[in-house]
């Protein structure tokens, strides 16, 4: 089955075009991605030549370059997005336009093409923050949506679009919202890559606030494998919580990843807290538990984090050139300026 997978360059979605390239003998991906700031082909080299991949480099917002792609296609599983909460703060334009109208245009395009099944790929970011004090408090898929930051806004905004062309159109349309991801392949701005490859290059990793913020921590071949279930065995229209139950504040990530690394908490530099920082995620994923059967299985911690630790210590020179932009110069040559 041909399978249109958005926004494949990035790193849950390369990470999803190489799992399921792997484990499914008989699907063909169209990795449709515009290659931002944060695709990178480097991130599937090792896929390029497979005769069952394809790159498309366009625009989730160019309906016509969508309505051409997803033609002949059985499912679209979107992922493209802005996903950085910090960049949302410093502009939220690209926000809107990518995840809201990018989102839409996808949602009509796959209609108007009869694919037979859409998957929202999204974030536990859109049901807010919980509170430190009441531990056993887990957010369900039925939990109100109170988003917070302007990418959760976004984002919350998108899954309602998904849901909405269910309701009214009948399209089959499933909402997933995932927990924090980590795993090879993450742009170093999100705090476990920058953190790691700060400590690698023997420089001070900048921690927000007091570091009590908690964060569900998932590896991302666990959230891609639950996307797989998800696409073949779940109820259109619904809505599925994919988490780990590896909850972890900020200041405990990084002692650990200090362990990992030998190095002493003199590296960490506190510093002023993001504006509107969310307390606290935590995920109850019994329902996708339950229904499909899946369950994580490679987000134990810490050997999780010491593998990832280990392949951004191995993958020096991806790191170096994600860093310097270098490849984007490439891009630039091979498909022309955005
Ligand atoms: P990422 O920033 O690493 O990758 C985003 C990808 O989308 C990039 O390849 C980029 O080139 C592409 N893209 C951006 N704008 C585009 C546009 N206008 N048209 C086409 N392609 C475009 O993101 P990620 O961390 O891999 O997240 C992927 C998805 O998963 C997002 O929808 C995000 O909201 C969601 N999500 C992420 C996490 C996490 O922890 N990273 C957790 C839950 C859900
Ligand atoms: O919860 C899922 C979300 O997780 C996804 O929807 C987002 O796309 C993804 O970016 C991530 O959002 P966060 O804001 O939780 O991730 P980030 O890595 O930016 O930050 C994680 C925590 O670390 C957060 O509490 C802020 C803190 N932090 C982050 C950075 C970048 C720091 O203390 N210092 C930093 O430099």
């Amino acid at each position: 089955m041909r399978v249109l997978v958005t926004g494949g360059a990035g790193f849950i979605g390369s990470n999803f075009v190489r799992f399921v390239l792997g484990v499914r003998a008989d699907w063909r991906i169209v990795n449709y991605d515009a290659l931002t700031y944060a695709g990178n082909l480097e991130n599937l080299r090792d896929v390029e030549g497979d005769p069952r991949y394809e790159f498309v480099r366009a625009d989730v917002c160019d309906a016509e370059a969508a309505a051409r792609a997803v033609e002949g296609c059985v499912a679209v599983v979107h992922f493209a997005a802005e996903s950085h909460v910090d960049r949302s703060i410093m502009d939220s334009a690209p926000f809107v336009r990518t995840n809201v109208v990018g989102t839409q245009v996808m949602l009509d395009a796959a209609r108007r093409a009869g694919v037979r099944r859409f998957v929202h790929v999204s974030t536990d970011e859109v049901y807010g923050s919980l509170p430190l004090e009441r531990a056993e408090e887990r957010f369900t898929e039925r939990s109100p949506l109170a988003p917070t930051s302007p990418y959760a806004a976004s984002k919350a905004a998108s899954d309602l679009m998904a849901l909405a062309a269910h309701r009214t159109h009948g399209q089959d349309v499933i909402v997933t919202r995932c927990s924090n991801n980590f795993g090879a392949y993450q742009f170093p701005e999100k705090v476990i890559p920058l953190f790691t490859c700060n400590l690698l290059g023997g420089q001070r990793v900048p921690l927000y606030g007091d570091g009590r913020n908690v964060r569900d921590w998932i590896h991302v071949e666990d959230h891609c494998e639950a996307l797989a279930a998800v696409l073949e065995g779940g109820r259109a229209g619904e809505v599925y919580n994919i988490g780990a139950d590896n909850e972890r504040s900020n200041l405990e990530l990084t002692r650990a990843l200090l362990a990992i690394v030998g190095k002493g908490e003199e590296m960490i530099e506190r510093v002023a807290d993001r504006p509107g920082h969310d307390l606290r995620y935590a995920l109850d994923a019994r329902k996708i538990r339950e229904e499909l059967g899946w369950e994580a299985t490679r987000s134990a911690w810490p050997s999780a984090l010491e593998h990832t630790v280990a392949w951004y210590r191995e993958h020096a020179g991806w790191v170096e050139r994600v860093r310097s932009g270098a490849y984007r110069a490439y891009y630039e040559r091979q498909y022309g300026e955005r």
